[in-house]
């Protein structure tokens, strides 16, 4: 398997949506799935201003 990688936006909506918390699952992931997944805070990734997504 593939190393994937979990891009988290930490932009101020998601942040205050509490999507900083996401973070944590690295810290919690299952035995099987340590070393396998990456997390990664990224700036605003354009979502909140998507009208599809009630942004
Ligand atoms: S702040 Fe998260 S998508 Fe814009």
């Amino acid at each position: 398997m593939d190393k994937v990688t979990v891009e988290i936006c930490c932009g101020t909506a998601c942040y205050l949506l509490g999507a900083a918390r996401l973070m944590e699952l690295e810290a919690n992931l299952p035995e099987e799935l340590k070393g396998k997944v990456e997390f990664e805070a990224k700036a605003c990734l354009g979502m909140c201003n998507d009208d599809r997504l009630g942004g």
